[in-house]
């Protein structure tokens, strides 16, 4: 196998594809937990390796319930990657989380069910218990956020995202539940992927694009996928940057 990746994306809604990723190896993998949700595509960038999956598959065929989050993280780690940054689409819930704010959660709540969440459920699995108290790497938070500094791309540091199930957009009472719960943003992608991620001792981060206000945070009655494709194409536009910088200090 070739040299292992310095850094893994996964890119959900509206991003499909990483700009300028150059020689792209394409990887179709048959893990132990099924196929992930496509290949993986390992290129150059800034003169370091970077792997790419799209978390719904290329032509977004895979609704958040429906992902293999199991296969898609292990063959990044088998893969050799050891750095992912996970890119999420989300609403957001917070004044400050407007369309098109780039958001590093620190935290999140698991509102999703029914999804293969662990490794360890499997025959014959030692069972462990890993610790989640921080779900998210703190030295790849803190190197995404020196990024954003180094780079002058504007993001909000902290904040919860809360993980629904989908693939339906939540109810404004839900929103409102979850903004009592203490979050800050709502995706539907979040989990079981990072717990997964912590399974397998990756540092794993995430880096949310705010693709609309959540169902009553703002002033529109409806989201519509063509302000959500809108937003998270606007905010990649700056995400693409701030992983340069990210990969420049790798
Ligand atoms: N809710 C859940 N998931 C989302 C949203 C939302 O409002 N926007 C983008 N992904």
């Amino acid at each position: 196998m070739s040299r292992a990746p310095d850094l893994a994306l996964i890119g959900g809604t509206g991003l499909y594809r990483w700009p300028g990723l150059a020689d792209m190896e394409r990887h179709a993998l048959d893990t132990p937990y099924g196929h992930p949700s496509d290949s993986v595509k390992i290129g150059r960038l800034g003169g370091r390796r970077v792997a790419f999956l799209a978390r719904h598959g290329e032509s977004h065929t895979i609704p958040p319930h429906r992902v293999n989050y199991r296969a898609n993280v292990w063959a990044l780690h088998h893969l050799g990657a050891r750095r992912v940054v996970a890119i999420n689409a989300v609403g957001g819930i917070r004044a400050d989380m407007a369309p098109r704010v780039i958001a590093i959660p620190d935290q999140l709540i698991d509102y999703s069910h029914g999804r293969l969440d662990s490794y360890c459920d499997v025959a014959g699995a030692e069972v462990r218990h890993v610790d989640f108290g921080a779900p998210y790497s703190a030295a790849l938070r803190g190197a995404l956020l020196a990024a954003a500094g180094r780079s002058g791309v504007a993001v909000v540091d902290g904040g919860c995202y809360g993980v629904t199930q989908g693939p339906r957009l939540e109810t404004r009472a839900e929103i409102a539940r979850l903004r009592r719960d203490g979050c800050d943003l709502v995706g539907m992608t979040g989990m079981p992927e990072a717990a997964l991620a912590r399974e397998l001792a990756l540092d794993y981060a995430c880096v949310a694009l705010v693709a609309n206000w959540a169902a009553g945070c703002g002033d529109t009655d409806e989201i519509t996928l063509d302000e959500v494709l809108a937003n998270v194409a606007d905010a990649t536009a700056r995400l693409v940057p701030l992983v340069e910088a990210l990969l420049e200090a790798a």
